[in-house]
């Protein structure tokens, strides 16, 4: 992929960044001329994908494991200091698990708050200083499972936090020139399934609807985007 150079310049960070909807949105982002910070806990990967996008002047991979506070102040200091401003946010990092309340383990139940909803909390937490600086655009990947309870689905209950906290975010950075996006994807083929779906929407589809969103002209909050693959009923 050739990169041009930028249209914007702004800077735009994104966890979950190694894979899947977090990749294809860092690909499209360069390609509209945004600066990136990717961080996720697979170092090769970020590297390889900032290279991709760049180097160093376009691309900034930082490990980050979005449950650990430090991590996370370490990441927004890092964006600040190589580019001076954070003008988009995307909390994205998050995992699944096996459906049914006996199904699941309680560590992995642990480890899905600790990333899907208190990881992303941390990220609003760590960002939004320099959000409101930049008079910046927030957003969160919740789900279509963020919107209706699935059967036995401890993930959906996360979700639902995720769709909670992009509105108790919006209501709390009214007036600050802040916008704030809720992402609410159906089935997406990444590798988020251990087994790839049929009838899924591509990680491309979610990108696109995130670049719709940032370029909307400051008076415009898309609240909400909530995609199903056509042929998804629920
Ligand atoms: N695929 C779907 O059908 C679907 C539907 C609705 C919503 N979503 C949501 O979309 C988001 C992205 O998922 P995806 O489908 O793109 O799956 P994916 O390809 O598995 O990507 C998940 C990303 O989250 C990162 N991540 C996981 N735990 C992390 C942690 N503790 N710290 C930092 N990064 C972490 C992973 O990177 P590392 O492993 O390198 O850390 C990876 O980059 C998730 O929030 C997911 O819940 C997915």
């Amino acid at each position: 992929m050739t990169i041009e150079p930028a249209a914007t310049d702004g800077v735009f960070l994104i966890t979950g960044a190694s894979s899947g909807i977090g990749a294809a949105t860092a690909r499209q982002a360069a390609l509209a001329g945004w600066r990136l910070v990717l961080a996720a806990r697979s170092q090769e990967k970020l590297d390889a994908l900032a290279d991709e996008l760049g180097g160093a002047e376009r691309a900034l991979a930082v490990r980050c494991d979005v449950t650990d506070w430090d991590a996370q102040q370490r990441l927004a200091a890092l964006a600040l200091e190589t580019y001076g401003q954070i003008d988009a946010v995307f909390a994205n990092a998050g995992f699944g698990g096996a459906r049914g309340f006996l199904a699941d383990t309680p560590e992995n139940w642990r480890e899905m708050v600790l990333t899907n909803v208190y990881g992303a909390a941390l990220t609003l937490r760590a960002t939004i200083p320099a959000l409101k600086r930049s008079r910046g655009h927030l957003l969160l990947t919740s789900s279509v499972a963020g919107r209706r309870a699935l059967p036995g689905s401890f993930y959906s209950c996360t979700k639902h936090a995720v769709t909670a906290m992009g509105e108790a975010a919006r209501l709390d950075l009214n007036g600050s020139g802040v916008r704030v996006t809720l992402i609410e994807p159906g089935v997406v083929d990444t590798p988020f399934f251990e087994r790839r779906p049929s009838a899924a929407l591509l990680d491309d589809d979610i990108a696109r609807a995130v670049m719709y969103a940032l370029a909307q002209p400051p008076h415009v909050d898309v609240n909400e985007i909530l995609i199903r693959p056509t042929t998804q009923p629920l």
